[in-house]
């Protein structure tokens, strides 16, 4: 009944299910005919994502996203990190369940990356060096976008050129987005997630960092 409710919670809120959509988009760029296992595995990358987020929730102690009360703030932090766990638990027995080892390596690899993404960002409060904000950036997002197109293009028989071109594509896309997302977070575009936190909570994202270099 927990897992449904703050599963439902976030998952009937929305949210733009850009990466999934990459899987789907960059396997039919390489190929004309779609896996039998491509949704399970574009799912099983949304319900990553979704993890993410219910942690994410929880160590930024944010009251909302999606325009909607978080999970950490309806059911409490444990209810939100458990159920995180549960999500990533069940996307890797899906992706095992395809029996691809090669995308459950790329997805096992992106998985440690994002964790130490945000480990870097909890150690890394008051650094003004763009160097940790882009190596954090590129951990803690970029890289999910990237392993997004690299495994859609691996699913539809790409070759080495085409896959690193794939990873490539999503790596800059998941760095821009991750910096609009920072600009957003100043300017108070409407985003359903509250303005201002980063500098409330001592985040130090790009628009402080050039600021102070000014
Ligand atoms: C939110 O990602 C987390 C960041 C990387 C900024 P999205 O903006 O893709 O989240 P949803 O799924 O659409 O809500
Ligand atoms: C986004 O972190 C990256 C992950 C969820 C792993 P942020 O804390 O910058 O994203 P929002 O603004 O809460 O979505
Ligand atoms: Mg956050
Ligand atoms: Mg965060």
């Amino acid at each position: 009944m927990l897992i449904k409710n703050v599963v439902s919670n976030l998952m009937q809120s929305g949210g733009k299910r850009i990466r999934p959509l990459f899987v789907l988009a960059f396997n039919k760029l390489c190929s004309n005919s779609i896996p039998e296992d491509l949704n399970i595995i574009a799912a099983s990358i949304e319900y990553i994502h979704t993890a993410t987020l219910l942690h994410d929730d929880v160590i930024d102690n944010s009251d909302s996203r999606r325009g909607k009360s978080t999970a950490q703030k309806l059911w409490g932090s444990k209810a939100s990190v458990l159920v995180g766990d549960f999500l990533l638990s069940t996307a890797f027995k899906w992706l095992v369940s395809s029996n691809n080892s090669e995308i459950l390596k790329i997805v096992s690899e992106t998985s440690v990356a994002i964790s130490r993404g945000e480990i870097k960002q909890l150690v890394s409060k008051l650094d003004f060096n763009s160097h940790t904000y882009y190596d954090v950036i590129r951990s803690k997002t970029a890289v999910l976008f990237a392993a997004s197109c690299e495994i859609g293009a691996v699913a539809g028989g790409a070759n080495y050129e085409q896959r690193c071109a794939a990873y490539e594509f999503g790596l800059n896309f998941g760095i821009a987005f991750q910096i609009i997302d920072d600009i957003m977070d100043y300017v108070g575009t409407e985003t359903g997630k509250p303005s201002g936190a980063d500098f409330m909570n001592s985040r130090i994202t790009l628009p402080l960092i050039l600021a102070y270099q000014e």
